[in-house]
């Protein structure tokens, strides 16, 4: 009998197909073997501290509770150990039994709050630019996008210049909303969101009955006097927020892939009934030993903070740095953005004569072309700013800055110093 050609289209909600930013800037960085500043990653060694955990479990094979299916919700050792973290960074009980969900990394904590919340045609609003998978999840989820975009004078100079014009955010709200999602501190641009800030969007949510979906998965990552609020620990916020969670960005261990989404009892019982059907559990030796290495660092960052991983060493080196970065960027002629918290710093490249010519023939961004030109002829990758906003018009007016990871180790600053003293040449 002949075959029969198959002829299937995928479901709708797929949409369209096109690889993401990470796949194919990723791939040109590998193909022209660059020095990578481009993806959100340490490339230097994970803490002793916590592949010890892991080490430690992998000597116990007989230990049931360390490699068979564990509780669907999170490890039992896991979820006491984020209701111990949670209940002080909160000051809320956070009740290890209800009060939290262990996923596939935040990403995973994301999806399910999307989409164990949003129905067809429900409204979400998103602050751009944006960590660029809130859209598409939300369109996956049935809901619509609706993004506020954030301010920013020319020639600005701090992150925290960035800033949200709270009438637009309000104007914008219509009977469909349900949800807000803030990203805090803030990829790409590194702002870390002050208390008045948030106090505007927490009288926002309230006065209009939203969720807020909090992603703060780079919430010890602020050095100096920055201080990370979050959200949650706001007044009357707990019982509308979904505070989301990155092992992976805790312990700088982005290859681990868990995170949690954290919340009162009656936001998160819809995203468990959908984990329950999709995954059911996550890996359970690295719940383990994340449970082990939250243990471990507990009574240090408690009592002496600044001696502890979370509360000096990572603060510190990502202080440290930040100064190398945005020394090597003045230098080369880039005008940076200096952030106030996590591992990302924009720069302005427009003025740094690398040698990097527009071209008016095609038709892609010029942020685009620069980033290709800088990895297939200077061996450096990075990110383009558009690709953290989703309307053209929008785009049009960010075509000048890239994205740096700073979060690298010494030999790939050094690397990428070189490449840009040579810049120009
Ligand atoms: C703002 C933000 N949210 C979520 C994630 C995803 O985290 P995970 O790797 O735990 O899925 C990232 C990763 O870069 C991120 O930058």
């Amino acid at each position: 009998m002949m075959s029969r050609p198959f002829n299937r289209m995928p479901a709708d909600r797929v949409g369209e197909n096109n690889p993401s930013i990470w796949v194919e800037l990723g791939a040109l960085a590998s193909e022209n073997n660059a020095v990578n500043l481009g993806q959100g990653f340490p490339d230097g060694p994970a803490p002793k501290f916590v592949t010890d955990q892991l080490k430690k479990i992998s000597k116990h094979p007989e230990l049931t509770s360390a490699h068979q299916y564990t509780s669907g919700h999170g490890h039992p050792k896991l979820v006491n150990e984020l209701s111990k973290w949670y209940s002080y960074l909160y000051q809320q009980q956070v009740n290890p039994k209800t009060n939290s969900l262990v996923t596939v990394g935040a990403y995973h904590a994301l999806y399910y709050s999307f989409h164990a919340w949003i129905n067809k045609g429900e409204e979400v609003i998103i602050i751009e630019p944006a960590f660029d998978c809130y859209g598409p999840q939300i369109k996956l989820a049935g809901g619509v996008p609706v993004s506020i975009v954030m301010n920013f004078p020319d020639g600005g100079t701090d992150a925290s210049q960035f800033t949200v014009d709270f009438e637009k955010m309000e104007s914008s709200i219509t009977e469909k909303t349900k949800m807000i999602v803030i990203n805090n501190p803030h990829n790409p641009t590194g702002k870390l969101f002050n208390r008045m800030e948030l106090l505007k969007i927490a009288d926002i949510a309230q006065k209009y009955d939203l969720i807020v979906v909090a992603d703060e998965v780079y919430e010890f990552h602020c050095w100096g006097v920055n201080k990370m609020i979050r959200f949650a620990s706001l007044p009357g916020m707990w019982n509308r927020t979904i505070s989301i969670g990155s092992a992976g960005k805790v312990f700088s261990i982005t290859g681990w892939k868990l995170g949690w989404a954290i919340g009162p009892d009656h936001l998160l019982a819809p995203l468990k009934a959908i984990h329950q059907k999709c995954t059911y559990a996550c890996s359970t030796p690295t719940q383990l030993a994340v449970a082990m290495a939250f243990e471990k660092e507990w009574e240090t960052f408690y009592f002496k903070p600044h001696k502890s991983y979370l509360g000096g060493y990572l603060p510190e080196e990502l202080e440290n740095k930040k100064k190398k970065l945005q020394k090597m960027l003045v230098k080369a002629g880039f005008s940076p953005i200096l952030p106030q918290a996590g591992y990302f710093m924009l720069a302005n490249y427009s003025n740094n004569n690398a040698g990097f010519k527009s071209s008016e023939e095609t038709d892609e961004l010029d942020d685009y072309s620069f980033t290709k030109w800088l990895c297939t002829e200077k061996k450096l990758a990075v990110i383009p700013f558009t690709a953290f906003f989703s309307k053209n018009e929008d785009k049009l007016k960010n075509t000048s800055f890239v994205r740096f990871c700073f979060f690298k180790k010494d030999k790939t600053l050094i690397d990428a110093k070189k490449i840009m003293k040579n810049l120009s040449k």
